[in-house]
């Protein structure tokens, strides 16, 4: 198939991928049916039960080098800061795709694959309350009549970026209990699981990646030293409704546990903003420098049976423009999750009622 061409170019891709195959699959797909039964779930109220019974169904299927790949990857660590899984089992009865929100609980044996990857990773779902309408599972799908970009865009290119990049802690890496009262961070990890990836002439549409590591790696050293200082703000994106924090904050870190490098960045030149001549010009070469390293980018083309996790402070990702043709109702579609290591890395909204959401 054309697509697994495609990936299997990339040597990292195959170095990060778990391959389950149909036997496996066969396997999952029994037990998990097994587990839902006739009932319905949906994640808002019952992600923990749906990872749950996802990781009944998958973690016995997986080795000690694949679960300990999903475990660094959680804690962020590994040279390749993504995870594949691909051939699992497919979501039975698939209804058309949907614009905007639809019945989660018809995809929900997806979700709860996606869930139990998740919680393999020893990660949890959040949602946010300005974003999503607080729902931790998006459709990524395009919608109609959409005048800004985001993910549910289709026109424009999304250019490079990591989520909420705007937001200044980083979710990973502050211990189980802030000190000081802080706004809830930039999600730690993004999770995506394909129900169908086409354009309108059928070929799939990739989410393309970029390391930080490898950004740093062909910066100039001046580059690298600016983009540490707190001189420059994100604005939050299209699908975002929280106010900008007009706080400088510095665009590339080194974290103190890992040593790995994390960057937040938006390539929209609208919404990175550099507080100082010095900053912008600074802006202005690294997006340049992004531009330069189009060798380096990792292009997945997330299909059905497919989990694809990355890390969302040491990877860039964006997705190009692309056209979905006539047929809507089959028109591309993958669920996006966020997981991050400690629901008390946020700040909650309402801890008993809505568990998942932060502020
Ligand atoms: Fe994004």
């Amino acid at each position: 198939m054309k697509n697994s061409l495609t990936q299997k170019m990339v040597p990292a891709i195959a170095d990060q991928t778990i391959r389950i195959n149909r036997e496996t699959a066969a396997k999952i797909r029994q037990t998990l049916d097994g587990l839902i039964g006739n009932r319905s779930f949906q994640a808002d109220a019952c992600a923990d039960i749906m990872a749950d019974m996802g990781t009944a169904a998958l973690g016995p299927f997986l080795n000690r080098a694949e679960r300990q790949m999903l475990e660094d990857f959680g804690r962020g660590i590994g040279e390749h800061p993504f995870v594949i899984l691909e051939g699992l089992p497919q979501q039975a009865d698939l209804p058309p795709t949907p614009s905007m929100y639809g019945d989660d609980s018809a995809v929900q044996f997806t979700d709860s694959l996606l869930l139990a990857t998740m919680r393999l990773a020893r990660l949890q779902p959040v949602a946010y309350s300005y974003e999503n309408d607080g729902r931790l599972f998006r459709n990524v799908s395009p919608v109609r009549q959409l005048r800004a970009n985001s993910s549910w865009g289709y026109r424009d290119p999304l250019e490079w970026h990591i989520d909420n990049a705007y937001a200044f802690e980083n979710a990973g890496f502050m211990g189980d209990t802030p000190t000081e009262p802080h706004e809830s961070p930039a999600p730690q990890t993004l999770f995506f699981a394909g129900l169908r990836n086409q354009d309108g002439r059928g070929r799939a549409v990739p989410t393309e990646i970029l390391k930080a590591s490898d950004v740093v790696r062909n910066a100039s050293q001046k580059l690298v030293q600016i983009l540490q200082q707190p001189l420059f703000s994100v604005k939050p994106g299209a699908s975002n409704l929280r106010p900008p924090m007009n706080r400088p904050m510095p665009l590339l870190e080194r974290s103190s546990t890992t040593g790995e490098w994390l960057l937040r960045f938006n390539a929209n030149p609208l919404l990175t903003v550099g507080f100082t001549k010095r900053a912008q010009l600074a802006v202005a070469e690294l997006c340049r420098l992004l531009d330069d390293l189009e060798e380096l980018m990792i292009p997945v083309m997330v299909c059905p049976g497919m989990i694809f996790a990355i890390d969302n402070y040491r990877v860039l990702h964006r997705r190009k423009q692309f056209s979905p043709g006539t047929d809507w109702s089959n028109a591309r579609w993958l669920r996006r999750c966020f997981g991050c290591s400690s629901r008390g890395h946020g700040q909650q909204l309402d801890a008993v009622n809505r568990p998942f959401v932060w502020k």
